[in-house]
């Protein structure tokens, strides 16, 4: 079974199944992992679908859009490998996929 696997700042992690065409927001919140609440609903507009991609993954999920962008950057804890999980579509080559979800969200 393919997952994302999304860890808290606690070191408590969770692996949930990966539906393709959802968002990363999605999937955290069909899962009740805690610290995803997507509040806007997926359009870019809230930042608390917060996380930080493992730097071997950065790489793979392409540039932040402009939106994503303006977001993250009034976001406490922003990261250089920093997206909102409601900007990423899961794929199957997104399978293991590692996200940290920051102590704060908006
Ligand atoms: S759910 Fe609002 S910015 Fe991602």
């Amino acid at each position: 079974m393919a997952i994302i696997r999304f860890a808290q700042h606690t070191g408590t992690e969770q692996d949930v199944p990966l539906t393709e065409g959802s968002s990363l927001m999605d999937l955290a919140r069909a899962h009740n992992v805690p610290g995803i609440d997507g509040d806007c609903g997926g359009s870019c507009a809230c930042g608390t679908c917060h996380v930080i991609v493992d730097a071997a993954w950065a790489a793979k999920l392409g540039p932040r859009n402009e939106e994503e962008e303006r977001m993250l950057s009034m976001t406490p804890e922003c990261h250089p490998n920093s997206r909102l999980a409601c900007q990423i579509l899961a794929t199957a080559a997104l399978d293991g996929l590692r996200v940290q979800i920051p102590e704060h969200q908006f």
